[in-house]
């Protein structure tokens, strides 16, 4: 078990931090605890609507596959930390900050 922050851009909105276990998702933990995070295919990497940014422990997930490559290239400002939530899936007991991008920038999406 590992913890995992959240952060986000939004300032307005506090950083929460939760547990997270192997075989969990960031997507899976934001759901539980109601971290507003779009994700609009339903968590099977078919769009980027659930596009976050990786701050401490990118190690710690599943490998990015070429198909979540090729949706972050299509994300809102992707950046090297870039990672889909439901496709990053915790592989370790490390904790890990995950900062969730503003989701205003995604209405009508
Ligand atoms: S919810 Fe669509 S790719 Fe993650």
């Amino acid at each position: 078990m590992a913890s995992i922050v959240f952060q986000f851009e939004d300032k307005s909105i506090s950083p929460k931090t939760y547990q997270i276990v192997k075989g969990e998702s960031v997507l899976d933990i934001a759901m539980d605890e109601d971290i507003g995070l779009h994700h609009n295919c339903g968590g099977v990497c078919g769009c980027s609507t659930c596009h976050v940014y990786i701050s401490q422990g990118m190690d710690s997930f599943r490998e990015i596959s070429d198909r979540e490559e090729d949706f972050i290239d299509r994300a809102i400002n992707p950046k090297i930390n870039s990672r889909l939530a439901c496709q990053c899936v915790l592989d370790s007991d490390s904790d890990v900050i995950v900062i969730v991008p503003d989701q205003s920038a995604l209405n009508g999406h």
